[in-house]
């Protein structure tokens, strides 16, 4: 199977072309800046129509497992003409463009989606989301043929570098310095290994339709990062327990965006990990 996966230097693209080349398909990553380290590096900007376009014709994938995204959702709100344009713009070119050469499209969409008034969102609940991101990420869900939900994806550290809320977490307190860490907001937390072994599942037998890809197990991120110190034997007394309210966050978030995985469990092979299991994994990964 020939996969493109653009967002290749990502958090999420760069596990699924890494764990795509243990299953022996033929991978390209795309990225835009950061050179991926997995798969032929194919350069694609979002913000360029022909650039899609061109980079679908020359691969002629058989599956797309589209990760790339404007995923600043602070950015997202200050500029909505760029958000529009990679998260939904580009996304309705890009599935065009599988069209014409029968690729399938896997779009990866988010918890943000939801307005996070009640949690644990199951696929046909309604979307109503609270900031730009989501809107634009939302508009995106219409085009492909198969659209991944996930949630606070965290993981090893990708090409492009980028820190991500384990990460954060683990490398402030190992420097033994306190991090705040809201306490009222809920999530599905989903490690990127898991989420790309999933997303692989689904995009092989080509199952359409709307699909919550995301952890096991509900958790405030306050008691998320307790789990994250005791797994790798830090001092939980340096989280510091806050709130939403105190954050100086440009756009605003849902309170309980936690995803509802049964249909993932009942369709797929590899099923949503718990948080033990998915901390298990993250501390053999990097230690
Ligand atoms: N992270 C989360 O917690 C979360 C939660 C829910 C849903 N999601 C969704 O999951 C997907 C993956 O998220 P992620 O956290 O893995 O993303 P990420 O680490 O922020 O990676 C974003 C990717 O997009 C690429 N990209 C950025 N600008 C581009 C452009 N102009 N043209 C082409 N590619 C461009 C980046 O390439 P370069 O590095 O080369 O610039 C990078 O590979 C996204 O669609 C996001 O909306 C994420």
């Amino acid at each position: 199977m020939k996969l493109l996966v653009t967002g290749g230097s990502g958090l999420m693209g760069s596990k699924v072309a890494e764990i795509g080349l243990q299953k022996g398909y033929e991978v390209f990553s795309g990225y835009a800046h950061h050179l991926p380290t997995h798969g032929t590096a194919v350069k694609i900007d979002l913000r360029n129509d022909s650039s899609v376009v061109e980079a679908v014709k020359a691969v002629r994938p058989d599956v797309i497992i589209h990760t790339a995204a404007l995923t600043d959702v602070d950015v997202c709100e200050a500029d909505k003409n760029l958000a529009y344009r990679m998260n939904a713009q580009a996304t309705k070119t890009l599935a065009e463009s599988a069209r014409e050469v029968g690729a399938f499209t896997v779009y990866t969409s988010t918890d943000y989606v939801f307005d996070g008034s009640r949690g644990m969102y199951k696929e046909e609940d309604r979307t109503n989301p609270v900031n730009y991101y989501g809107y634009s990420k939302l508009q995106g869900e219409s085009y492909c043929d198969a659209v991944a939900r996930t949630c606070v994806i965290y993981g090893s550290r990708p090409a492009s570098g980028k820190v991500n809320f384990a990460l954060w977490i683990l490398e402030k307190l190992m420097r033994g310095e306190t991090a705040q860490v809201v306490a009222d907001q809920h999530i599905t937390p989903t490690i990127n290994t898991n989420l790309a072994l999933m997303v692989l599942e689904l995009a092989k037998p080509r199952l359409k339709g709307v699909y919550h890809l995301a952890g096991a197990t509900r958790i405030s991120r306050y008691d998320f990062a307790v789990e994250l110190a005791r797994t790798f034997g830090l001092d939980a007394d340096l989280i510091i327990k806050s709130r939403m309210s105190e954050m100086k966050w440009a756009a605003k978030r849902p309170a309980d965006s936690s995803l509802e995985t049964s249909k993932a469990s009942r369709c797929l092979e590899t099923t949503p990990w718990s948080i033990e299991e998915a901390l298990r994994t993250l501390k053999n990964e990097i230690g």
